[in-house]
């Protein structure tokens, strides 16, 4: 059976490239990066030439740059190590903005620190179209607020955040401040995990003083990430150890890991060179793009009553998520990989009830709306081939369970409607 895997924003393949580059980390050059023999610093300058590759790509210096277990581990740093280092100096307590649509490792992080008593939190909305506006972020700063975190792309629906507009506006308030000889410094992070393979990540463009990322989803290996943590910025370690990392991060380096995360992130740079294809300069995410709007007019045409959510213009070039009426997403998912289909859904089956994607509901999308989505993302190698052959499952299958089961889940929802 055909194997069609459109779910590279869950995870990406491992570039037989950067597989080659790690193979001789794991049982020749196996040393610890922190032992002081041959075999250990031959380890260390791996990770050093790692270390060198990521800040290039960031347009940062190699001492703001700390390798994590992956961009979980790299926001609860960003976020918990912060409140952690304002309490060393400070009593009362801080403030912390975020948006309603982050990935859970964001959201949950912040919920945490707030039902601890540690912060406020202010939860800003996307607009309908999922796209954050800044001025709402501007509006919820106030005179205690220490950090704002918002995601560069999101990884349900694809839609790109302004985060250098955001990076402009905090940088005005952080230079009046100053002026008012007020100490406490705006800090701005950035959860860029599905942006590093499309879109500009350099530092001081953006705006950020923290940001995050993961190996896996830029055809690296999984379990390492980064988080960029600007100079200066007071930051403390939230897990207790040795001094890897600069003192920040404990416990023996993932050296395999970051080797493969170096010669990743180098290869990203390929997926933005332009060349001649046929007979026009592309670059292949100009090729993803096309494929993407391909998929997005196929579906939108063939299949009646689906819909696209987010913004079709501001959106990651590999991302499609659609909505269809009177269908479960998670049965179409089913339906799918029978077929040999891999896609994803927002929302989660659990415990027998159905509860529905905090980001579709960020979009104002109502609970029984948000139930028949689906989440198409491409890849580097992702046919036209293997979109007609999808398009083609994804019809079958609504129309099926829409015959099976459009009636009953219309019920369903009128009578939690009701209910509710
Ligand atoms: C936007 C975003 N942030 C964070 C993560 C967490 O990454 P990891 O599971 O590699 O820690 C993901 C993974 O899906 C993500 O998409």
């Amino acid at each position: 059976m055909k194997q069609i895997y459109l779910d590279h924003a869950a995870t990406t393949p491992v570039d037989k490239k950067v597989l080659n580059e790690m193979m001789p980390y794991f049982s020749q050059n196996f040393g610890n990066a922190s032992s002081l023999y041959s075999l250990g610093q031959e380890a260390s300058l791996a990770v050093e030439k790692a270390r060198k590759q990521v800040a290039d790509f960031f347009g940062a210096k190699e001492r703001e740059i700390i390798f994590t277990s992956g961009a979980t581990e790299s926001n609860n740093l960003a976020i918990k190590g912060v409140v952690r280092a304002y309490y060393k100096k400070k009593k009362n307590k801080p403030h912390i903005i975020t948006t309603t649509f982050e990935h859970h490792c964001v959201l949950n992080t912040v919920k945490k620190l707030e039902k601890e008593n540690l912060i406020e939190a202010t939860f800003i909305n996307p607009k309908k179209d999922g796209v954050v506006d800044a001025r709402d972020i501007k509006n919820a700063i106030k005179s205690n607020t220490i950090l704002v975190s918002a995601m560069y792309v999101n990884n349900e629906i694809g839609t790109v955040q302004p985060i250098a507009e955001i990076g402009k506006l905090i940088k005005k308030i952080n230079e009046a401040n100053k002026l008012k000889a007020k100490s406490c410094q705006l800090l701005f992070h950035t959860d860029a995990t599905q942006a590093v393979n499309y879109f500009n990540c350099n530092v001081e463009k953006l705006g950020v003083d923290l940001m995050s990322m993961s190996a896996h989803k830029i055809y690296g290996p999984k379990g390492i990430g980064v988080l960029y943590i600007k100079k200066g910025l007071n930051i403390t370690r939230i897990q207790d150890g040795g001094e890897q990392e600069f003192g920040l991060r404990a416990g023996t380096l993932n050296v395999p890991g970051i080797v493969g995360l170096g010669s990743a992130i180098e290869k990203v740079k390929s997926l933005r060179q332009r060349r001649i294809r046929l007979g026009r300069k592309k670059s292949k995410i100009d090729e993803i793009k096309i494929l993407r709007n391909y998929l997005i007019d196929k579906i939108l045409k063939e299949i009646p009553d689906s819909r696209l959510n987010g913004s079709k213009i501001k959106r990651s070039p590999n991302n499609v998520n659609v909505t269809f009426s009177r269908v479960e997403g998670e049965s179409l998912l089913m339906m799918l990989s029978q077929e040999g289909v891999f896609a994803s859904t927002g929302s989660a089956c659990s415990s027998g009830s159905l509860s529905p994607s905090h980001v579709l509901l960020a979009l104002g999308l109502k609970p029984e709306e948000t139930h028949g989505s689906l989440r198409l993302t491409l890849g580097k190698n992702t046919t036209k081939k293997e979109i007609d052959y999808a398009v083609k499952v994804i019809k079958k299958s609504v129309e099926k369970l829409r015959k099976v089961s459009g009636n009953v889940l219309e019920d369903y929802y009128k009578v939690m409607k009701h209910e509710a």
